[in-house]
């Protein structure tokens, strides 16, 4: 059935283009997951709200067009395990049931991340307080979603931007074989999972070699790892495409499968790169930092489409490195990037606008298949 949708797709996409142009209502639209089947999964993040099934619209776009999902936060710790030793698994099996009766696999994100803790957890001063939290938490939670995770981003960024450890709770108390720990406990109480190293910017130069020391040490330590996440926040203009080039070939030789974890191309102004969740910008009164509240001018929607079109070329010349690329939100008015590092914007960074609608970005990522 995926396959006969995806020859109608491909069929059928001159006259879509051809209808976009003419700014009629497109007959039959192409589906992500089917242009790319053969290349890549596609996938997204969902809300805590999507996963509940209290957005509609965004759920039929789901089934459609993306055959794997991520939560955007309900898999993080401070959701699983809100209280110590206490988990609450509610919104995590809604989704892996959601994706199992709609034939999708589910990303678990993350196990072991320094970022949206639960507030317990972020007072541990102790060394041994902490370990019994992160031996814990791994266990129940890998467990609990075994066979029923394609794989866990079992550490979420280790790395400062320079490729040293970054000096976060777990790096101070337990030291920097947490990750390799963190891995060894996940093999273990999820063997069926794949277990996945990701960070942002770790396609730059110093990042992406730290990345690959960290990756070869666990390796080293006879534990397994299967793949490395690049998040892939980029901003408008600055697609970093050598980079990501280099990085698909540098890590792919370590024999680990290369993905794109949380993709989204921001087009407002911004001070500084990467995604920390905890940097914000100053001067956030000023409206210049929120240009388009009243719709993205074409000229930004095309460049728009010309960055991501690149990018899925890039992707597709090493489609055999690349098994995921998944898109961090369902539409524009889901994106955390109207809220950080700047609250209250009107961001452009997907492929879906506010109405659900296709964006020309959309049709020129599928595009790149013609091409
Ligand atoms: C973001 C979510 O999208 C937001 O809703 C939340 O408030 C903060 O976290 N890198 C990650 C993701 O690994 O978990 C982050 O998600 C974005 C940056």
């Amino acid at each position: 059935m995926k396959i006969t949708r995806f020859y109608l797709s491909i069929i059928a996409l001159p006259a879509i283009l051809n209808c976009t142009a003419q700014k009629k209502v497109a007959p039959l639209l192409p589906v992500l997951k089917d242009v790319f089947w053969n290349d890549f999964s596609v996938g997204t993040a969902l809300s805590a709200l999507q996963i509940e099934g209290r957005d509609h619209k965004a759920d039929s776009l789901v089934k459609k067009q993306f055959n794997v999902l991520t939560p955007e936060n309900s898999m993080k710790s401070m959701f699983l395990q809100p209280e110590w030793g206490k988990f609450d698994f509610r919104i995590g099996d809604r989704l892996t049931d959601y994706a199992a009766k709609n034939n999708m696999q589910v990303v678990g994100h993350t196990l072991i991340w320094h970022s949206q803790l639960p507030a317990y957890a972020q007072t541990i001063r102790s060394k041994d307080s902490l370990q019994a939290f992160f031996n814990n938490h791994i266990r129940t939670v890998a467990a609990h979603y075994d066979k029923k995770v394609l794989g866990w981003d079992v550490v979420n960024e280790a790395l400062n931007e320079d490729g040293t450890m970054r000096p976060s709770i777990f790096q101070r108390l337990l030291g920097d074989d947490f990750v390799t720990e963190a891995f060894r406990l996940a093999q273990e109480a999820s063997p069926n999972s794949e277990l996945y190293y990701n960070d942002y910017n770790n396609e730059q130069p110093a990042k992406r070699a730290g990345a690959i020391r960290l990756i070869k040490k666990i390796q080293g330590a006879g534990v397994r790892i299967d793949g490395v996440g690049i998040q892939g926040h980029w901003h408008i203009g600055k697609v970093p495409f050598d980079d990501i080039e280099k990085s698909i070939l540098e890590y792919s030789a370590l024999g680990i499968k290369v993905m794109f974890t949380e993709l989204d191309i921001e087009v407002l102004p911004r001070n500084f790169t990467g995604a920390e969740v905890n940097q914000r910008m100053r001067n956030t009164n000023d409206t210049a930092l929120n240009p388009y509240t009243a719709g993205l001018p074409d000229s930004v929607q095309k460049q728009l489409a010309d960055d991501y079109a690149q990018l899925f070329r890039l992707f597709l010349k090493h489609r055999d490195k690349i098994s995921r690329i998944t898109f961090w939100g369902v539409n524009d008015g889901q994106s955390w990037l109207n809220g950080w590092p700047v609250p209250g914007r009107t961001n452009y960074p997907l492929l879906f606008d506010r109405n659900y609608q296709p964006k020309p970005a959309y049709y020129a990522v599928i595009a790149t298949k013609q091409q």
